[in-house]
Formats: structure tokens, sequence, C-alpha cells
């Protein structure tokens, strides 16, 4: 039992957790209460496992012993809640369970009384069978939550923002709350859209992050803010997104990044070292460029090597079109030596479709073979071509070359996704190793080539490095960092902007036009003029922590009740149909779905 765990203070129900029932109780009377783990009939006797949060504990009914509510223990089911009285007396050596911190004893029951029955469950919660379907977890999440690995994973999340508030506090942080209904703020996804009723026409929106009001507070002069906040998100769900997600979010008023950067190394330090993770701070920084350029990631996994060459020059003026053709059209030749390796031709071929499936046209395989290469396309490169190869990818013998030419962005993208896919798939990561690094020197701008307009790689309110050119958006640099753990961004922000023509000028460059700034962030650009402090901050993802701590591979994992990957809600049924009394009241009508094809 957890050692922290408060003494209970007895009453109707009980007066010791099952978890406490240790050497000290041998021989006394006890009271426990619980849900029904587990039920064995040994002839006579029946032996019941009987669980609360604190752990599980065993109960025997004797006849003997038990009198009238023998009978009770041979109604009892899974899950069924009970009171119990009984002695506690320490188990014959033969009986003992060493896995069970109370596994020396047991409570010899002569009182019970059942206080609530259970259906029976639809997945079992003792020995939990793995292929119980996430949808019917979720169904019955308030069961899937009694499982002790759901238990200790809630346990663990509480701790950690627990911990995050007593450090921040006591760096004379204030956690503030900011409204959940609000406009729209730009982080760069949908906004979730909340229809008045008083304003018939009009909408809420749901905030994607508190980033405007933190902002405002520094305004205000609060110097140091924090909230552990809800955000909503309306894009694309994947295991490490939900569309209603939990972010630490903090702001500081006369710092620059460095300031920034230090106190959360510290807090980082702190959390992970209540967590039993050491870490050494200050963190290792890499340049937003150079980490696009060796791992194709703007969140590299650090913990492994394989990592990614340039070919352009060596191939520069080759016969081979699909290396030649890129090349001449301002594209770039990359590779990976992923080391001696034995594939069969259909696992190399596989190959190929990850690649495809990451976004490639193709993906040339090669082993090195001498000064040469074993591959099918060996005989279409020159011998000088081939030796220039194996020596920039520092190939040794039998090693695997994993070689992909598109447009430097994208060739990047598609060598990074391969590159951590099949580390994962062939075991190349190493365990029990954290790799903290913060990810720094970001441009401010990419190129939408869809929409054909720059975005802000942060946000808009992001101040740029020095003098900012808003006739040359794409060689702006962001006083921005993110901060990267095993692969994972944990957590992003910057220096924002507090000027508020400079705050305009950004807009601009971002092609919103000044009534349109004007409209949407007025209260922002009006809040700037009167005295706004050099301020910027930061915001980790709290469920991508707390599954990084926990070890499970989706945030729905370390969230009581989440969504689907599909944003839906098995237990509630949301998002559902109103009635049309609520549509009418807030003014809305539904729309025809659009015919296929039409705008
Ligand atoms: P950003 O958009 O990078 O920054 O978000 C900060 C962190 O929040 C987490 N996160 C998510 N977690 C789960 N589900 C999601 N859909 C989701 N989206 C984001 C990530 C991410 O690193 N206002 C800025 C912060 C700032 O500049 O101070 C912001 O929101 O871990």
């Amino acid at each position: 039992m957890d050692a922290d765990f408060p003494e209970l203070s007895p009453n109707v129900y009980r007066d010791t957790w099952c978890g406490q029932v240790l050497g000290d109780r041998v021989d006394k009377a006890v009271r426990v209460s619980g849900w029904v783990h587990r039920r064995r009939d040994h002839g006579g006797l029946i032996f019941i496992d009987l669980r609360d949060r604190t752990g599980v504990v065993q109960l025997v009914f004797n006849p003997d012993e038990a009198g009238g509510s023998f009978e009770l223990g041979h109604r009892l089911r899974s899950e069924f809640v009970v009171s119990v009285v009984g002695r506690v007396l320490t188990r014959e050596p033969e009986t003992v369970n060493p896995d069970l911190p109370t596994g020396q004893f047991e409570i010899h029951v002569t009182g019970a009384e059942v206080l609530a029955e259970s259906d029976t469950p639809p997945f079992a919660i003792e020995g939990f069978n793995a292929e119980v379907g996430e949808e019917a977890r979720l169904r019955h999440r308030y069961l899937d939550l009694r499982r002790e690995p759901m238990q200790r994973a809630i346990e663990l999340r509480h701790r950690l923002t627990t911990s995050m508030r007593r450090f921040l506090d006591a760096e004379g942080f204030l956690e503030i709350e900011t409204p959940i209904l609000t406009r729209s703020t730009p982080e760069g996804a949908r906004d979730f859209l909340v229809p008045s009723r008083q304003h018939r026409g009009s909408f809420y929106a749901l905030p994607q992050s508190p980033q405007l009001f933190k902002q405002m507070l520094m305004v205000s002069g609060f110097e140091r803010y924090f909230q552990v906040a809800r955000c909503f998100r309306d894009e694309d769900l994947r295991a490490d997104r939900q569309p209603d997600f939990t972010q630490l979010d903090i702001e500081m008023s006369f710092v620059d990044s460095e300031d920034i950067i230090t106190l959360n190394e510290r807090l980082m330090a702190h959390l992970l070292g209540e967590m039993g993770i050491d870490v050494q701070i200050p963190f290792p920084r890499m340049g937003y460029d150079e980490a696009i350029q060796r791992f194709g990631s703007d969140k590299p996994d650090t913990r492994y090597g394989f990592e990614i060459t340039d070919l352009t020059e060596i191939l520069r003026g080759t016969e081979f079109k699909a290396f030649g053709g890129v090349i001449e059209s301002g594209g770039a030749v990359r590779g990976i030596n992923f080391g001696r390796r034995e594939l069969s031709r259909a696992q190399l071929d596989g190959l190929i479709d990850d690649a495809k499936e990451l976004g490639a046209k193709g993906l040339v395989w090669a082993f090195r073979e001498g000064d040469g290469w074993r591959a099918p396309i060996a005989k279409f490169l020159s011998a000088e071509e081939l030796s220039g190869l194996n020596t920039a990818m520092d190939a040794e013998e039998g090693d695997l070359m994993l070689v992909a030419a598109d447009q430097p962005a994208k060739v990047a993208a598609i060598l990074g996704g391969l590159r951590t896919r099949l580390a994962e798939r062939w075991g190349l990561i190493p365990e029990g190793e954290n790799q903290l690094t913060w990810i720094v020197d970001w441009p401010m701008f990419e190129f939408n080539a869809d929409e054909d307009r720059w975005d802000a790689l942060h946000h808009p309110f992001t101040a740029p490095s020095g003098e900012f050119d808003p006739a040359d958006p794409g060689s702006a640099r962001a006083q921005a960092y993110d901060l990267v753990w095993n692969g994972v961004e944990l957590g992003g922000g910057s220096i924002r902007i507090n000027s508020p023509e400079l705050q305009s000028q950004v807009f601009t460059a971002l092609g919103i036009s000044l009534e349109e700034a004007a409209d949407r962030f007025g209260f922002l650009l009006e809040a700037l003029r009167y005295g706004a402090p050099p301020h910027g901050g930061i915001a980790f993802g709290v469920d991508r922590f707390a599954a990084l701590l926990a070890g499970v591979d989706s945030i729905r994992d370390v969230i009581a009740f989440p969504k689907t990957a599909s944003g839906g809600d098995p237990l509630t049924g949301a998002p559902a149909p109103v009635d049309d009394v609520q549509m009418r009241d807030v003014g809305i009508a539904l729309r025809k779905p659009a015919k296929p094809g039409s705008a």
C-alpha cells in the first residue's frame, strides 16, 4: 500500500483499508469494505479476494466462524460490494501469496453484508484479457478504471499535476483560470464552436490554448502564471492527440528564452526526480535545421543513431534518372545506413511500401558488397558513385542502406518517418534511456503551398529573432523552443511579441488583413498598447507527459474518460444530436449534407 495513504477514520463501513491488513493487525478484529475481486469455493471454505483502492486482501468464510454470514459468502459474485467484519490471522505457510503485499494474512469473516450487487461485468476486472477491444473498455469505462493498471495510471497523473503545482507555487507562480467559453485562438487547428442562446447567430469557441489570456495576464502584471488547462482542438486524432486535452501552461514577464528554458529544466528535473527518473540539466539543444537534416523530424528521437546522410552532391550529374532528375529539379537524395541486417526479398520490398505510406514515390535499398552495392539499381550507378555513397554513409560490408529522393522537406520527412518506424520494428531503441532535447532556432513561418500563403510554425504571437523583414517571411527566425522527450513533442513555447506594430506586421506576413486582425485579435493589439512587458512562456502536454511516465502507447490510457480515435465517447454517446427545442433556442437549423463534389 502507498505509504502516504491516510489512515481511515472508522465508520459504519470500515475501519481498515484492504491494503492495510498486515502484521500489526494480526489477531485484531477489523472491518473492511470493497469489491469482490475473486471468489473461490473450496468445499467447506469460501475464499474471497476483496479489493479497495489500496489493494486486495483475502477473506475466509468458514461455516464454523462465519455463522449466518456463510450463506452470504455463497451468494457473492464478482464485483459485488460488501462490508465484512472478522479477525486477522497469519496464513499457513503453504497458503502464503508472495505476489500480494497482504499475502501472509487473511481475514476470518464473522459477519458480512452485501452493500450492492453487480451484474456480470462485460469483461473481467481480475485477469483482464488484453483482447478486450477499446470500444468495450470505453463503453464501460467506470469498470475499466477499476483495473489495477488504470488505477495506477490515474494516480500517477494526479501525482504529476500535484508535483507541477507544488514546484510552480514555490517559484511564485499563480494558478489562474481562463475562460472555456471564449473566442477562437489560432493554434493551427479547427475550433469547437458553441452556439449562444442569448446572442443568436453568434458562437463561442472553446480555447485551443489559453495563449491570449496568459499574455493579457502578463499585461496585468501577474508576472508568473500557470494553469493546468483544458484545451480543445478539432483536428485529426492519433494515439498522442485528443480533441480535449490538458496542458501545463506557463507564462512569465521580463524574461528571455534563456530564462524560460532554465526554469523549465529545473521544473522537469523536479518532476522526473519525483517520479524516480534522474536527468542531467542543462538538456542538450539542437537547431531546427540540424534536427531536420540529421533526423528528418522536428522532434528527433536521439536515443539511437541511424542518422540521415545527404547524398545529393555525390549524385549530382548521375546517369540514374530517378536520382538525377530529382536533383536537377532542386531536390535532394538522402540515405540512412541501418547497419548489418538480414532481410528477405519480401521484407525488402515491404520497406518500399513503408516508404510509400510515408509519401515517397519509391525507395532504394542496397547492401554494401566490396566497394559496390548489392542492389537492384546498382548497375545504374558508376563505381565511383557507389564507393562515394558507401563512404558517405559509413557503410561496412553487409550494411543495409535505404535511399530516397524528393524535394528536401519531403525526403527528410520520409526518411525521418522510416527511421522511427524501423527502429521500433527492429528493436533498435535502447530501453530505459531518457533523452530530453530542446529544439531551438525555429523558422518563423513555413510556406503552405496548398493555400499559397505563409503559416506560423508556432503561432502568430511568437517574437522573431532580431530584425523582422515583413517582405521576406521565409528567412525570419523565431524565439521559439520545443522540448522533445524520446521523440515525443512534450511542449513548446516562445518569447512573444510585445509591440502592437510588430504584431500587426506579423499578421500581415501571415496574410491576415489589418481589418481581420482588428476583428479577431483587436483586444490583444489594444492590450499591447498599454505597457506590455517583455514576456514569454511554454505549454507542456500533460497527457503525453503522463503517458510517457506510465510507459503506455496511447494518451487514452492516462485520461479517465477519453474519446476514441474517431472522437466519439462510447460511454455517453457524445457527440449526439440534440432535440429541436434546443436547436431552436440557439437559432440553428442543420444544412442538408453537401452533395459529393459540391463546395
Ligand atoms: P502547442 O500547440 O505546441 O503550444 O501545444 C503544447 C503542447 O500540448 C500538447 N498537445 C496535445 N496533447 C494532446 N492532444 C492534442 N490534440 C494536443 N495538441 C497539443 C503537446 C504540445 O507540445 N499556446 C502554445 C504554447 C505556448 O506558446 O506557450 C501551445 O498551445 O504536448
